[in-house]
């Protein structure tokens, strides 16, 4: 299909200094998880980026020497000439496809605590790291600054020898170059301290000495919060500045909740009240971020004069074919971002990166997976998947892109399953992105037959004679409190009439009277539950046996946000205490750390605690083959949380997973293949 005009301006290319961008895709730094660890996992996965169309396609944040290490956090580097080597695999497959490729030079500052150099830290102040971890940094005197400016123009150097095209000065994100512009954090009473100008002065010394390092072979960039220093005025003084002085400029904001919001929170291109001002003050190309995904978000943004560039991380990550596919004329083919940032919680948990949109993230490499690719059917098997949640649903994608004849079965009128009933919770409407992307490709799939409401039993698929089942019937949570703290269930319940589930409210049965809501998931159910019942029910309480409202969000930057908006709308929260009993009228709670008891006043209880795996279609199937009556039945598979009840995007990979090692066997089943640091 030839491409919208509309979206032509897309696809202009921008000057950056001495280079040219071939478009206005511009994948800002984000890290993944891999860092100088795992090189060649790194390397494939920008590559691809690459190849989707990205015009500019940068590192992670990269650690310019060890006095500034951020492991468990996987960080780049550029220490020595080893680090070189590594990144000229990826300097060298972006390049290939034409783009340009950047690297984020990073010293932490005070946030760094080195927990693998053993360096102590150095910062504009000596102040406690901002990771939580009991070291206080050391302020750094003339000679640590004039240190600092020489490891930032090595790095350079080194950047340049990997063959990048932008290198960045980083002057955000509370790292080093941020504590010195900051008044606050910044009470040094030498030339670098006090007034806008000396506060300014390292990060000017560093642009003008990267760009005396690399020369014209490179680009500078500056990545700058716009707003969050003393006042707003001092950030657009000092941006003023500095205006001229880099290449390009890459504009976000402080607060980082804000800038890589999830969903539930911030909406797409929410930076614009805070940033516009920035292109009418510099002449200097201009990219900030958004999690933009829709193309005509995008063209305005570029037509009313807000930006140069279409910064983005969370959309490039969840379909590194995006502007491809927008060059294609094929926009509807954009695997959205769902602002869930599952993507975060890779780093955050010191592991490769995966994406709930995009099961290929991460396993280029390691799995030789494309996001786009796949090879071709190897049999003339059919292949029945049961249940079209997000397991069914990628399950049979994938199967169907790969040729074969794929017959879906739901037992509900609509498509999506777990999706579909989870988006129309508070906050989570555009996780419906992962259904209606499935959908709408299946629409397009002649091989591929969808047949709602239609509840199969062994009987039925023993009729249908497929080759291979795959049952994705996904879970039903639990009303007995089995979980995480209570691996035996809660015995003391004594009114099962007044126990709902997620499963309840999400069918529309809510609860009345005075509510009580038990958390032990710690990820997202309860609070949104917790959220929608403020506001039907006479009052709720939120309870957990953990410290903080749902603490896994800490791993996907939301649970500041979470815990802010349960306080904000006077759900009552008790912390550390696990739920004992429950006889209709009042709950007991047992303190997680003395085991206390005390008495909480509800008339309902909702338990948000295990799922229990709906696998009795794939039980009986099996005992039907094992007794030669289900026909030519080759193989029986359950995946996804039928399986394993986990997060959504467990549940697409594993979809994802099975097309794809369907009927091949070279495919490598147990992840054997590691990648690791050269020496
Ligand atoms: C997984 C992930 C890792 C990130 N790592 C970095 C990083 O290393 N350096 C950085 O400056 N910003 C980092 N960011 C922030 C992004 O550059 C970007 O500003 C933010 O995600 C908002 O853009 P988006 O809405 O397009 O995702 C990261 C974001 C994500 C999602
Ligand atoms: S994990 Fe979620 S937030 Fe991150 S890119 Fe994928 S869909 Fe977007």
């Amino acid at each position: 299909m030839p491409r919208d005009p509309r979206y032509d301006v897309l696809f202009e290319p921008v000057q950056i200094g001495p280079l040219t961008a071939k478009n206005r895709f511009y994948q800002v730094p984000h890290c993944t998880g891999m860092g100088w660890l795992r090189p060649n996992m790194l390397a494939a996965m920008r590559g691809v980026k690459a190849e989707g169309g990205w015009g500019v396609v940068n590192t992670e944040y990269c650690s310019i020497h060890p006095s500034s290490d951020d492991l468990p956090y996987p960080y780049a580097s550029l220490w020595d000439p080893s680090d070189v080597t590594a990144h000229a695999k990826m300097t060298g497959n972006v390049h290939e496809h034409g783009a340009l490729a950047g690297v984020e030079l990073w010293h932490g500052g005070s946030r760094s605590s080195n927990q693998f150099s053993r360096d102590v830290s150095i910062g504009a102040a000596s102040l406690p790291s901002a990771s939580g971890v009991p070291f206080q940094s050391r302020a750094m005197d003339r000679q640590d600054i004039a240190d600092l400016r020489q490891w930032h123009r090595d790095a350079a150097l080194r950047a340049r020898d990997a063959e990048f095209d932008l290198v960045y000065v980083y002057a955000t994100h509370g790292y080093l170059l941020s504590h010195f512009l900051s008044a606050q954090t910044n009470q040094r009473t030498d030339e670098y301290g006090g007034n806008l100008r000396n506060r300014t002065r390292l990060c000017r010394e560093l642009i003008e000495e990267t760009r005396q390092a690399v020369g014209d072979s490179c680009a500078v960039a500056v990545r700058f919060a716009v707003d969050g220093l003393s006042n707003d005025n001092e950030s657009r003084d000092m941006f003023s500045l500095m205006a001229e002085m880099p290449d390009l400029w890459d504009i976000t904001v402080n607060d980082y909740s804000h800038e890589m919001g999830v969903s539930r929170f911030v909406g797409e291109a929410s930076l614009e009240p805070l940033m516009s001002f920035v292109k009418s003050a510099t002449t200097k190309p201009v990219v900030s971020v958004g999690r933009f995904t829709s193309p005509d978000t995008m063209v305005s943004y570029i037509k009313r004069g807000i930006s140069d560039f279409i910064g983005a991380a969370r959309p490039s990550i969840a379909d590194p074919f995006l502007p491809n596919k927008i060059a294609d004329g094929r926009p509807e083919d954009i695997r959205e971002c769902i602002g869930c940032n599952i993507c975060y919680a890779g780093d955050s948990l010191g592991v490769p990166i995966r994406c709930t949109q995009n099961p290929t993230m991460g396993e280029e490499w390691r799995k030789g997976w494309h996001p786009e690719n796949i090879n071709t059917k190897q049999s003339g098997d059919k292949i029945l998947v049961v249940g079209a949640g997000p397991a069914g649903l990628e399950c049979a994608r994938a199967l169907g892109q790969r040729g074969y004849e794929v017959m879906l079965s739901e037992a509900r009128r609509e498509l999506g399953g777990r999706v579909t009933l989870e988006a129309r919770l508070p906050g989570l409407s555009e996780w419906v992105r992962v259904r209606d992307y499935r959908t709408q490709q299946l629409q397009t799939m002649a091989n591929v037959e969808i047949y709602p409401e239609s509840e199969l039993s062994a009987d039925d698929v023993a009729l249908v004679e497929p080759d291979h089942v795959v049952i994705a019937t996904g879970s039903n949570w639990r009303s007995d409190g089995l979980g995480r703290s209570n691996t035996a269930g809660i015995s003391g319940l004594q009114a099962p009439s007044q126990v709902f589930t997620p499963d309840d409210i999400m069918a529309g049965r809510l609860p009345e009277g005075r509510v009580l809501v038990f958390d032990d998931d710690s990820y997202y159910m309860a609070a949104v539950i917790a959220e929608l019942l403020q506001a039907t029910a006479s009052g709720v309480t939120y309870v957990t046996p953990e410290n903080l409202v749902a603490s896994f969000g800490a791993e996907t930057a939301e649970q500041h946000g979470t815990q802010r908006r349960l306080m904000e709308l006077g759900v009552d929260l008790i912390l550390a205490h696990n739920l004992d009993g429950f006889d209709g009228s009042e709950a007991v709670l047992k303190c997680s750390y003395t085991d206390r008891s005390r008495t909480v006043p509800a008339d309902a209880v909702v338990m948000v605690t295990a799922r229990s795996p709906n696998e009795t279609l794939y039980r009986e199937l099996r005992v039907k083959r094992s007794q030669g009556a289900a026909g030519s039945l080759k193989s029986i598979r359950r995946i996804g949380d039928c399986e394993a009840p986990a997060i959504i995007a467990s549940a697409v990979y594993a979809g994802h997973r099975y097309a794809r090692e369907f009927d091949d066997p070279d495919a490598d089943k147990s992840c054997t293949r590691r990648d690791r640091p050269e020496a």
